[in-house]
């Protein structure tokens, strides 16, 4: 168990990252120049913002309760809400007027006096990493859990299930076929098997899965995934969870670089799954994948990291391979290798493209860049300097 947690001292709780309690709503932003009439949407964010002061730790990114942000764009306007996504855990937590659920470095969990038998030593859902929207349901995702479904002024309906298809829950970054409409997503778990996939129709039913990947024998992280339109596209990085070892107070995760990273294209159509090995990496976001014309390589691109790092920012050398920035891995599914290449050395993060070019190939990219400390995970440095740039990329 962490000691001497001090909420005080740690940066993503404090200046810029300090949480928002309000919830409120403003009809008609100040509008700084002009928005053209004819922009009418959503944009929608969430991000981890704990409802009480936290107990026992606090590990940016991942802890921290949903708060979805919403700004509606419509006539030259602009009007702005923002709720938590209210799961069962924070409505206990409501009730208590405190925080009864640990981060996940501290494994405090309340007993059924506390909470109720229904939730007395379950894990706490953290729906704060992404919000998305398919087949008519705004979802707030966790981390491989059960999302979050909201109705369209932000409110929380409850756990969304996928008819019961998908108790166990969805990664965070699912895809969505611009094309087809399907939802692609796979979901990790502690115990066999510790890794599944499956596809949701644009109707919102389940047309696949979930279906185990063959070959994965431990529990492995994986933040994100990328789509083509033959296959999904799994990073296993040498991120392991260490249950076990968390229970006795240990770390709950631990960096093996000496198993590599692992690279797993999964047939959209339930064929066998392709694996390519390579030298340790580790990715918080994909860019994109596709096809390549010609020879049916699939190219991966990513923001890389040399290695898996939560909390506060550690200072390494990375090997060169493995080096921090935009990079390409190009894997030949028949032969099983990968090779990668860097595309740029800038220190960037979260990089998305226009969702339209998903699964095919892509011709630019916006990504979060900053300069020395960045707010990327592992980074101390507030991200009062980040900026927004767009960037060319290579097809
Ligand atoms: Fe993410």
């Amino acid at each position: 168990m962490t000691t001497a947690f001090d909420p005080a001292r740690v940066p993503h709780l404090n200046g810029p990252f300090a949480p928002v309690t309000a919830e409120v709503d403003v009809a008609d932003l100040e509008v700084v120049g002009e928005l053209p009439e004819a922009l009418d949407g959503l944009y929608l964010r969430n991000g981890p913002n704990p409802r009480f002061t936290p107990v026992g730790s606090y590990l940016y990114p991942l802890d921290g309760d949903g708060m979805v942000h919403g700004v509606w764009l419509s006539g030259g306007r602009a009007r702005y809400r923002n709720r938590f996504v209210r799961t069962e855990a924070m409505r206990a937590e409501e009730r208590a007027g405190r925080a009864l659920w640990g981060g996940l470095e501290s494994l405090i969990l309340p007993d059924a006096a506390q909470v109720g038998e229904e939730l007395a030593g379950t894990f706490k859902p953290l729906p704060d990493i992404n919000v998305v929207r398919h087949a008519g349901r705004l979802l707030a995702l966790a981390e491989s859990d059960c999302p979050y479904r909201l109705t369209p002024g932000l409110g929380t309906l409850g756990r969304e299930t996928f008819g019961d298809r998908l108790p166990a829950g969805i990664t965070a970054h699912p895809k969505t076929d611009p094309v087809t409409g399907e939802l692609a997503a796979f979901c990790y778990a502690l115990e066999p098997p510790y890794l599944t996939w499956s596809l949701i129709g644009p109707d919102g039913a389940v047309r696949r899965g979930p279906t185990p990947v063959e070959g994965v024998d431990a529990p492995r992280m994986i933040h994100d995934m990328a789509l083509t339109e033959r296959y999904l596209v799994l990073v296993l990085a040498p991120a392991f969870f260490t249950l076990d070892e968390a229970l006795h107070g240990g770390s709950f995760l631990h960096w093996r670089p000496e198993r590599g990273t692992r690279l797993a294209l999964i047939p959209r159509d339930g064929g066998p799954v392709r694996w390519a090995e390579d030298e340790a990496f580790w990715l918080w976001h994909t860019v994109n994948a596709y096809e390549r014309p010609g020879d049916g390589h699939v190219v991966l691109d990513y923001v890389q990291w040399p290695e898996l790092s939560l909390g506060a920012a550690r200072e390494r050398h990375a090997a060169p391979g493995a080096a921090h920035g935009l990079t390409r891995a190009v894997i030949d599914p028949v032969a099983g290798t990968v090779r990668r290449t860097r595309l740029d050395d800038a220190r960037v993060e979260l990089p998305r493209i226009d969702d339209r070019a998903l699964a095919r190939p892509h011709d630019r990219l916006a990504v979060a860049a900053g300069g020395r400390g960045t707010c990327c995970p592992g980074s101390t440095t507030p991200c009062a300097s980040t900026s927004w740039a767009a960037r060319s990329g290579p097809r």
